[in-house]
């Protein structure tokens, strides 16, 4: 694992800390593959039932390093296939995936946040994508996952301003899930991915699956995604589980099958 990048694991969650301080966690090569093998390692780990992604409170992440990138010509971003390369990895990923954003949250450090499955938002949180202030536009998938977010009106506006959003707007405007305490945003959002990790994985994957398929087919579609996948759940020994546990008034015990 990179310098950049801390990994640690709580029970069953596993922790991705962005850990380059000097540039505002700003995601270069080293920090993206780094973040890729956390993920990978967490995946192919059967004790993890949950990932949280953060970084540190004065940055989740400022966006794609900057230095990097200023010399780029058209070629060497085509070529290398910037971002699809390796910031995608996030998309593959079968487990829940929450984001723990303090601090700022901008241009592909916002769009990293919007490509997990929900965000969690310290006070001090602030959002934007401010490619427009740089001569370009926002190539993480900001333009896509924005809008679907938050809606198009508010997307425009972050886009054509650059502005930043704090973290009660990002609420208001759903796309932080839930606002706490700075201190305190890495510890609850750890609680709640215990939690969610103590739940059955494949029904948790079942879950992910089905609510991504709302943003990529039509409702009719998705609906029947979802009907067939919630018959399969009735394969599982976890849903035999979970409802003979209610009807005997205990807590399941779930074993991921
Ligand atoms: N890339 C590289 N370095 C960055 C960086 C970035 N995105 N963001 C911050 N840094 C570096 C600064 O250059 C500075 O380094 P030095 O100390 O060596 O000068 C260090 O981090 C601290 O930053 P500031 O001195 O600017 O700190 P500040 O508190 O005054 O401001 C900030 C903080 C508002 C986040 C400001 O740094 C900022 O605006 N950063 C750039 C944000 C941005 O434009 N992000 C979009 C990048 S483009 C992109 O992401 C493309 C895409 O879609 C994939």
């Amino acid at each position: 694992m990179p310098e950049s990048i801390i990994r640690e694991t709580h029970d069953k969650v596993g922790l991705i800390r962005i850990n380059r301080p000097a540039a505002m966690n700003a995601l270069n090569d080293e920090v993206i593959e780094g973040i890729g093998s956390a993920l990978a390692s967490f995946e192919a780990d059967d004790d993890i039932g949950c990932i949280v992604l953060t970084g540190d409170s004065k940055a989740f992440a400022a966006g794609a390093d900057i230095r990097a990138m200023k010399d780029f010509d058209y070629m060497a971003a085509y070529q290398g296939d910037f971002i699809t390369r390796n910031w995608e990895r996030l998309k593959t990923c079968r487990k829940p995936v929450i984001a723990a954003v303090a601090g700022y949250a901008l241009g592909g450090g916002c769009e990293l946040a919007l490509m997990c499955d929900t965000i969690y938002a310290a006070e001090n949180a602030r959002f934007g994508l401010p490619e427009v202030k740089l001569g370009t536009l926002p190539g993480a998938g900001g333009t896509q996952r924005l809008p679907r977010a938050v809606g198009k009106a508010k997307a425009m506006d972050l886009c054509f301003t650059g502005r930043m959003m704090d973290a009660v707007e990002a609420e208001r405007c759903g796309l932080v899930a839930r606002i706490f305490p700075t201190e305190k945003l890495v510890d609850e959002t750890i609680a709640i991915a215990q939690t969610i990790a103590g739940y059955s994985l494949p029904v948790l994957m079942m879950i992910k699956e089905s609510v991504n398929r709302a943003f990529e087919t039509s409702l009719a579609e998705g609906l029947l995604f979802e009907r067939r996948t919630f018959h399969a759940s009735f394969a599982l020994e976890d849903q035999k589980e979970g409802m003979t546990a209610f009807l005997e008034k205990r807590t399941p015990k779930f074993r991921n099958r």
